[in-house]
């Protein structure tokens, strides 16, 4: 009898947006029927997927320094005659395509964010030393025709219902990298949102870069009170979405459906209208206000996030301090900001005008500053409130739970009989920048 083979070792690295994360755990999917586990890091494991960004030129650097340290492993696993597939996956794959393996010999794939349901059929031709390395030219729809059941890990999950963009911002690559617009079959997201909650997933974040332009066969808002009618899913939520797409229906939805959690992605970029002008954001400073109040008309309690990029081409001090008056006007729960990083290949790249590293790092600091009080001020506005928490998991004292308030918040509480997917009631003692702690008042189970 031959000796039972060792499990296939996959480890695989996500960076970037919601996007990826929610790719790579398909890709776990697509690998697990091979018989690949998981490993907790890259230097035993049998195949590599590092899952990459092309938003800022940094995080393109990385996947390169990440290439370079993957090199030694395989030499190394080489010399004890195993193999390392080592294979770039997301943005950057699409982006540079060939490019990479011409940099980087050791890579032996390169798969776009629409080809990864081919990753088994492109592993089997790697190890038989035959055929293309390179596959980047997909469709989303045939990507998730093909792709196997979820199999979620937690009670919350990501359920991508979007692909691509068309709205081509002059900073950014994503029109590049992840293609048309293009919105799965409102049947076909349903039918894995059921399937979540079946394998109990109590909440969902629906994705795509402009979720909220949804048209798979039924606007966004009657996907979401689709979605609602599923019994065990308590929350629903959704990222990212653009101002330009935020309807009436969607804005009055926030103020009548239950399950629509209060806390709204809305990326503004910036407070200067000359700059929105100059991004082609298609919105100007107070059409975006006029969202914001009326949205906090219906829902007065929202959590507030958004993006920000400071030192776009040609942004003076004072286009700066618009920015600063924004969020001084608005109050944030939470946001991220940027330093403008030149995307070769976008209208912004040949503008006049560009923005000293010095100045953007100055303005970063400053939007930053005042960002991080406004998150810390938020979070401690809840103190002394009783929030409805969803268990998500165990500390690592005994008794000890974390979970997730309706504004996005995590929380930390003592109570030994919550399980996971539970909905406690936790009257709020304490607060940081970053989570909430309290005592639960009442367990509530699905
Ligand atoms: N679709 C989303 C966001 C996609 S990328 C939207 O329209 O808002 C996420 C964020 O990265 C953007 O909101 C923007 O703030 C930032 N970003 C994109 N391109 C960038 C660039 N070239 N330099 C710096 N930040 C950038
Ligand atoms: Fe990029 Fe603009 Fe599309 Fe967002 S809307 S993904 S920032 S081009
Ligand atoms: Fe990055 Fe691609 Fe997302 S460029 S932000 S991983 S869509």
């Amino acid at each position: 009898m031959s000796e039972p083979r060792a499990p296939k070792r996959l480890f695989i690295e996500t960076y970037g947006c919601q996007m990826n994360v929610y790719d790579s755990e398909r890709m776990r999917d697509v690998l697990g029927p091979l018989g690949y586990t998981v490993a907790e890091k890259p230097d035993d494991a049998d195949l590599v997927i590092l899952n990459t960004c092309h938003i800022r030129e940094k995080a393109t650097e990385k996947v390169y320094s990440e290439i370079g340290r993957l090199r030694a492993h395989k030499e190394r696993r080489a010399a004890e005659g195993k193999g390392m597939t080592i294979t770039i996956a997301g943005c950057v794959a699409q982006a540079e395509g060939e490019e990479i393996i011409r940099r980087a010999p050791e890579v032996d794939l390169v798969v776009g964010p629409q080809a990864y349901h081919k990753l088994p059929e492109l592993i089997a031709r790697v190890a038989r030393k035959s055929g293309e390395q390179l596959a980047t030219d997909f469709t989303a729809q045939e990507k998730f025709d093909r792709l196997p059941a979820r199999a979620p890990d937690g009670v919350t999950a990501f359920l991508s219902i979007q692909e691509g963009c068309d709205k081509f911002c002059t900073f950014c690559v994503v029109p590049y990298t992840r293609g048309a617009e293009f919105s799965r079959p409102i049947a076909d997201v349903l039918a894995e949102a059921r399937a979540l909650a079946d394998k109990g997933v109590r909440e969902i974040t629906l994705l795509g870069q402009n979720v909220n332009a949804y048209h798979g066969g039924a606007a966004f808002t009657d996907l979401l009170s689709a979605l609602a009618e599923i019994d065990t899913i308590a929350r629903i939520r959704y990222m990212t979405s653009h101002p330009i797409e935020t309807t009436d229906e969607l804005i009055a939805m926030h103020g009548s459906e239950v399950k629509l959690m209060p806390y709204l992605h809305l990326p503004v970029q910036s407070g200067s209208d000359r700059i929105l002008k100059a991004m082609n954001r298609k919105h100007d400073g107070a059409f975006y206000r006029d969202i914001i109040s009326r949205v906090r008309a219906v829902r007065p309690d929202i959590a507030l996030s958004t993006d920000f990029i400071v030192g776009f081409p040609g942004e003076t001090e004072k286009e700066f301090e618009a920015t600063m008056q924004l969020v001084n006007d608005l109050h944030f729960a939470a946001a991220f900001s940027f330093k403008y990083s030149s995307r070769p290949g976008t209208p912004a790249a040949a503008m006049v005008g560009q923005v000293s590293e010095d100045d953007k790092s100055r303005r970063l600091a400053v939007l930053q500053k005042r960002l991080f009080e406004q998150q810390t001020q938020f979070n401690a506005s809840q103190v002394g409130r009783t929030l409805s928490v969803l268990v998500t998991g165990t500390g690592r004292r005994s008794g000890q739970k974390h979970g997730r308030s309706p504004y996005l918040q995590s929380v930390h509480f003592d109570d030994a009989r919550a399980r996971n997917g539970d909905i406690v009631e936790v009257h709020v003692t304490g607060s940081s920048q970053n989570s909430l702690s309290g005592e639960v008042s009442s367990l509530v189970r699905a």
